[in-house]
């Protein structure tokens, strides 16, 4: 069972301020991941969905041209803009957006989450990640709780009354389905990775088309 947004943007506002404090291995092994593959150029638009306190936005915003970052928890977005003051970026645009109501109608080049969609049903995953190829990024990098194999109930990375992971599978065949090709899946931990997909664009050669 998954709660609403507003319930999960409240949990969140809740521990707003000691988020950054409580970093698994894994967490961070999988947001190295997403900054890595986001790899934006000079001039890309970088759009932060489940942003929370910017750990994923703001490392790139130094090589990014600009970054959008987007949540429903002001909590969490309170925390970022601290940041953004702290280091003195002035290319980062902050507010709320959700998943499925981004609030955003710009250009973006790339298109980042990390460890935010699995509070989303897989119904409502594959309609946000419908809703994100509509922008046409060149890249979306997922990093997120997903399952590679059975969860091994004594080590877990989720609650079942709050998070809702989805399998591997059911992630690539979302993408794939809204015309992204995946280039790489990392493997963090049996319940954690990061999903590389591309854009498939005209003349590109995909296995298994007419
Ligand atoms: C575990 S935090 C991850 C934050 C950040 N991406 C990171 O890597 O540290 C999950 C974030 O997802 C946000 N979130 C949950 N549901 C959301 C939704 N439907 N739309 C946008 N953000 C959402 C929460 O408010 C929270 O800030």
């Amino acid at each position: 069972m998954t709660q609403n947004p507003e319930d999960h943007a409240a949990r969140f506002t809740e521990v707003a301020e000691e988020y950054d404090d409580d970093s698994s291995e894994e967490y961070l092994a999988c947001a190295s991941g997403v900054i890595e593959a986001a790899a934006p150029e000079p001039d890309d638009v970088v759009l932060d969905l489940g942003a929370g306190t910017g750990a994923i936005g703001l490392a790139l915003a130094e090589d990014a041209g600009r970054v959008v970052l987007r949540d429903l928890s002001e909590g969490m977005l309170d925390q970022a803009r601290e940041k953004i003051a702290d280091r003195g970026l002035s290319n980062v645009e902050i507010g709320e957006g959700s998943f499925r109501e981004p609030n955003y109608d710009g250009p973006v080049d790339v298109i980042v989450s990390n460890f935010a969609l699995h509070h989303l049903s897989d119904e409502e995953k594959r309609e946000a990640i419908r809703i994100w190829a509509a922008y046409e990024p060149e890249r979306i990098v997922l990093g997120d709780v997903m399952f590679f194999e059975e969860p091994d109930p004594s080590v877990s990375f989720f609650s079942p009354d709050v998070d809702d992971p989805a399998t591997v599978g059911t992630l690539v065949e979302a993408f794939t389905d809204e015309g992204y090709a995946v280039a790489d899946v990392q493997r963090v931990h049996d319940q954690v990775g990061v999903i590389v997909t591309h854009r498939i664009g005209e003349g590109d050669i995909v296995p298994g088309a007419e």
